[in-house]
């Protein structure tokens, strides 16, 4: 997608060195990042240079492909794996893209294992780029059916950022939107803040504004009231891990937005490729939820008058603040689910019709 009439993608590799596009500066500064160690990778995953679930994954499959080119040896490999899956524990792409790269690699002690290294991370993010293009004209659908119905500007709310910075293109959850916006529906799309960190004002409004689609930011509370006017037709959010029932784990507020459109009859769906399905989890209280440091919510970050960026406390410094970074919606509150290979119903035979398992 575009940043300043550019098309770019999130992450690429060039001369044995994996290019990021710095997510924690953005939108105030656009600057392109060289990784060139594992321990680069795995710093660019915890402080979120890079993040949303399939950038991560992507992100942790030229890890090893760094991994490769520092130290070709398979128990260096094998470390940097653990590394690279305990970086940050909720969305299950990350795992689910070590364990993709560790299945070609493991026991291969020739020079040609870089290759094989470098041809399987470039397949992830092909995939994930075809996966995401997919989700977005099956998702299209579903736009298209309430703006035939309304014959007016369609309204979508968003949380997070689930859009194409989160992925390599596209986004999930921005791909019926992107693909909307070039069929002509007219669009417009409420998009949460996101607190503590604001990828949703940052990174969501910032993106959907580089491709000029109407949008406005809400302060996360907000989404209710819109939706008890009829402000809002429909909610599109991604997610980290989705479980084999249905259930839906994604950043925080994602559930109590559920709440709120299943109180208001407002469709729900979640967006995902296949690669954030957790197959083995049965029981949604065995996710790891990641828990980030409470300076996220006590400090607010943005850009002074002289342009600089700074970092401010906001809250009294003797409080003490908790900052779980996700939450869990049950399948219930989930309309559907938005994959490459159709819509389902969030549930177990949804799933299964689909990707027979
Ligand atoms: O903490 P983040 O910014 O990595 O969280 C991202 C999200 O919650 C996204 O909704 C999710 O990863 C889906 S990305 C297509």
């Amino acid at each position: 997608m575009k940043i300043a009439n550019k098309e770019y993608r999130t992450i690429w590799f060039k001369n044995n060195v994996v290019k990021i596009i710095d997510q924690t500066k953005l939108p105030h500064q656009f600057i392109i990042k060289d990784l060139k160690t594992i321990k680069d990778a795995i710093k660019a995953i915890k402080i979120m240079e890079v993040r949303g679930a399939p950038l991560i994954g992507a992100t942790a499959a030229y890890g090893l492909v760094l991994s490769i080119i520092e130290n070709n040896d398979q128990s260096f490999l094998k470390k940097s794996a653990e590394d690279l899956i305990s970086s940050r524990p909720t969305a299950i792409n990350l795992k689910w893209a070590v364990d993709r790269m560790m299945s070609k690699l493991l026991g291969v002690n020739s020079e040609k294992i870089l290759e094989i290294a470098v041809k399987e991370a470039n397949e992830i993010c092909e995939e994930d780029i075809k996966f995401c293009e997919n989700i977005g004209l099956n998702g299209l659908k579903i736009i298209e059916e309430i703006y035939n119905k309304k014959k007016d500007k369609v309204n979508i709310l968003t949380h997070c950022n689930a859009g194409w910075l989160a992925t390599i293109n596209w986004g999930t959850a921005t791909s019926p939107i992107y693909h909307a916006h070039k069929k002509g529906i007219p669009l417009h799309v409420w998009v949460d803040e996101t607190r503590p960190r604001n990828q949703g004002a940052n990174l969501t409004s910032y993106e959907l504004n580089e491709e000029n689609i109407p949008n406005t930011i809400i302060a996360d509370n907000t989404g209710g009231i819109l939706m008890q006017r009829g402000e809002v037709d429909m909610c599109i959010v991604g997610t980290d891990r989705t479980l084999s029932s249905g259930d839906v784990c994604n950043k925080v507020g994602t559930y109590l937005k559920a709440l709120a459109a299943y109180d208001n009859k407002i469709p729900f769906y979640v967006a995902l490729p296949s690669s954030t399905i957790d197959w083995d989890i049965k029981n949604a209280k065995d996710i790891p939820i990641e828990e980030r440091n409470s300076d996220e919510l006590s400090h607010i970050e943005g850009i002074d008058e002289n342009n600089e960026i700074k970092k401010v406390l906001i809250y009294p410094n003797k409080s003490k603040a908790k900052n779980l970074a996700f939450d869990i919606t049950p399948a219930k509150y989930v309309t559907g689910l938005i994959t490459e290979k159709g819509i389902c119903e969030a549930s177990s035979e949804g799933l299964k019709k689909l990707f027979k398992k």
